[in-house]
């Protein structure tokens, strides 16, 4: 229960609203995780926020995050400078079932500010490109100033075997790419349906639509995986604020096969 001091050692900047911090464990010992797991980071006096690992997997001296700026403890959060100090439970969580896409295609679906908690599953994929049969990335947002790691997908957009699907909502007529719902891209992108592991993250409704365009396509729906986000206080099974249905998502969760998930998805509210 009790968070470990963290300093943070970069801050950069992605969006308007939006930073990744790189932490490191003032104990020198390092975090680990598997990707898809979150840690809960406090920042003295102002309170707690589940926050998802968005580093890679084998940097496991460096806890990278990035974190928007939605309200008080996330404010606080990205206003955290180099040297400055904050405190980390975790890691927490269930993990993308990554090596369940050794052999087959892997796509990761990715809304808005959801590449961040499917980054990992990127590095981990690149890492291991030769015991896939392909990676592609489909990734949608609101608009071409809200694209996330811009650089490192046109980046991966130019590596073997790996295809990026980029899509906005909205743009202006210097944007040269698509405009459209990342779900319209999703079936066009899928190689194999019989043959795919996804990896779906982002706003629910995103979700949603997403993993239905994959099933309607012909994917099996125990071969899609989503990541739930609800709020969140203990983040261990305790307090019971993150129950979504039978589950508690700090503890089953967030990362679910679609199938336990996808008729809670549905109920408004829940
Ligand atoms: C497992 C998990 C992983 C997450 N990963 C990230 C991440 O990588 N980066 C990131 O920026 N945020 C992430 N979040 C969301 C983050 O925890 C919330 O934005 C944060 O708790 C907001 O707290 P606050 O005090 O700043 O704002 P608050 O004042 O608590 O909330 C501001 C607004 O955000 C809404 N809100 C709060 N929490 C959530 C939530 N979990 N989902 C949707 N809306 C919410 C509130 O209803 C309110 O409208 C994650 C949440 C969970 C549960
Ligand atoms: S956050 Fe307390 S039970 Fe999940």
């Amino acid at each position: 229960m009790l968070p470990r001091p963290f300093e943070i050692r970069a801050r950069r900047p992605e969006l308007a609203d939006c930073v990744t911090l790189e932490m490191a464990a003032v104990d020198g010992q390092p975090l680990g995780f598997a990707p898809g797991q979150f840690t809960m980071l406090y920042v003295h006096g102002v309170g707690e926020i589940a926050i998802s690992i968005s580093g890679d997997p084998t940097a496991s001296d460096t806890l990278t995050q990035t974190i928007r700026s939605v309200g008080a403890v996330s404010n606080a959060v990205c206003d955290l400078q180099e040297g400055q100090m904050i405190g980390v439970r975790g890691p927490l969580g269930t993990a993308w079932p990554v090596e369940r896409a050794i052999d087959k295609h892997l796509m990761v679906v990715a809304g808005g500010l959801g590449l961040a908690p499917t980054r990992p599953i990127i590095y981990w994929a690149l890492a291991n490109r030769d015991r896939l049969k392909s990676i592609d990335i489909v990734y949608g947002t609101r608009s071409p100033e809200q694209i996330l790691y811009a650089q490192q997908l046109l980046g991966w957009s130019t590596t073997d075997g790996v295809r990026v699907g980029v899509t906005v909502d909205r743009a202006g007529h210097d944007w040269t790419g698509r405009v459209g719902l990342v779900t319209d891209l999703v079936p066009a992108m899928l190689r194999d349906p019989a043959e795919t592991v996804a990896m779906v993250c982002g706003p629910e409704i995103m979700m949603r639509f997403a993993a239905q365009a994959l099933a309607d396509a012909g994917m099996p729906e125990h071969d899609i995986h989503v990541s739930m986000e609800r709020n969140m206080k203990c983040g261990i099974g305790w307090c019971g604020h993150c129950q979504l249905g039978p589950h508690l998502i700090c503890r089953d969760g967030p990362v679910f096969p679609y199938p336990a998930v996808r008729d809670l998805m549905t109920v408004w509210e829940l």
